[in-house]
């Protein structure tokens, strides 16, 4: 194998960024010890910025994105896997400064690569990804500070998108009443298919008038998009409540005063799976092959590599929906 298949993102001379699918040399891939050919990846937020050049995730380029990659392994230098292991590498840096998952091959250390667990398809693998893993541990952070079904309602913010669709869909699996914040008016009927008990319209919830605290509501929330969203959110916990907070997809500013914490006790949790240590990593695959294993067809859409540079740049505008499943290998 001397070439290969890979989404490729260069700067112009112009200072822009173009990603698409090129035939590149296998030299490009750099010299971690193992080798794996990628048979399914999936698209994430991170991806739809590193192919558009936002240096916070990606410094150098030309550059491979992608930061999900699920498949067999070829050669491993230090004899960790075998040839034709199955496997599962999401986050550390793939798809950052290190070449990603939207290739038919990726160069990785052994020590960020998950076996595929038994029960647990390649396919199944990628229509969770990083975003589901991200829902796993925001779920699981809710868990153990003691929100649960009982509890009330759980908000989740930017809920059309990757994470926000995984983690309804997970919520509704463990029994939680689920509250979906949408911008996306003509996706209600699809929120509340998948799991959602109602669904509330952004714009019409940011239009209210800002106070210092409004009615205590939501007994949690899985935020997804940051910024004023948040804000309003954490002025609207009930008293002991947790927000388990991912994402950015609105703004970065947390314009907040103490008064949730102080008058309601509201906690604010820290999700980053991306580093997350690889035990726990695993212990949320092995989650979603045997507790969690619910159907995901219905937020998923499978696209080819080829496809993937449109799709990316819809999630950069807030225009996608859902889980984009990458097949890379037929
Ligand atoms: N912490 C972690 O480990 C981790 C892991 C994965 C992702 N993330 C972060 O989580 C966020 C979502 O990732 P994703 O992969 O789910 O992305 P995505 O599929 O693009 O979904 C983002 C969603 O956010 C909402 N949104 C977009 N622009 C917005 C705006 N200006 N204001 C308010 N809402 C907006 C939209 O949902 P509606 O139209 O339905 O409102 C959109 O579908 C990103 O910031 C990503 O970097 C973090």
């Amino acid at each position: 194998m001397e070439h290969f298949k890979a989404l490729w993102t260069i700067e112009q001379e112009d200072g822009s960024f173009d990603t698409s699918l090129q035939e590149l040399s296998t030299d490009v891939l750099g010299s971690h010890e193992v080798l794996v050919q990628v048979v399914y990846s999936s698209l994430n937020y991170k991806d739809a910025l590193s192919a558009h050049g936002h240096r916070g995730i990606t410094q150098q380029f030309p550059h491979i994105p992608g930061i999900d990659a699920a498949g067999i392994v070829l050669h491993d230098a230090i004899g960790q896997f075998q040839s034709g292991d199955q496997v599962i590498v999401t986050g550390f840096d793939l798809g950052m400064n290190t070449h990603g998952g939207l290739s038919e091959f990726i160069r990785v250390p052994a020590s960020w690569i998950v076996p595929l667990p038994t029960n647990l398809s390649l396919k199944r693998s990628m229509q969770i990804g990083t975003a589901g893993l991200t829902a796993g541990m925001a779920v699981l952070a809710l868990q153990q500070n003691q929100i649960f079904p009982e509890s009330g309602e759980i908000f989740v913010t930017g809920a059309s998108g990757g994470v926000g669709m995984c983690v309804i869909k997970l919520l509704h699996h463990l029994g939680y009443q689920v509250v979906a914040l949408s911008g996306k008016p003509d996706l209600t009927e699809t929120l509340m298919t998948i799991g959602a008990s109602r669904v509330i319209d952004r714009f019409e919830f940011m239009s209210e008038k800002p106070r210092t605290l409004y009615p205590m509501t939501f007994a949690g929330g899985i935020d997804t998009v940051g910024g004023d969203v948040l804000v309003k959110l954490m002025k609207s916990l009930k008293f002991a409540s947790s927000v388990a907070v991912c994402g950015m997809a609105g703004g970065v500013d947390l314009p907040l005063q103490v008064y949730p914490f102080i008058l309601r006790g509201a906690r604010m949790l820290g999700i980053y799976s991306a580093d997350s240590p690889w035990e726990k990593k695993k212990e949320i695959w092995q989650l979603y092959a045997n507790e969690w294993n619910y159907e995901l067809d219905s937020i998923t859409e499978t696209i080819s590599l080829a496809e993937a540079p449109d799709k990316l740049n819809l999630m950069v505008e807030g225009r996608s929906h859902g889980r984009y499943l990458v097949q890379i290998l037929d």
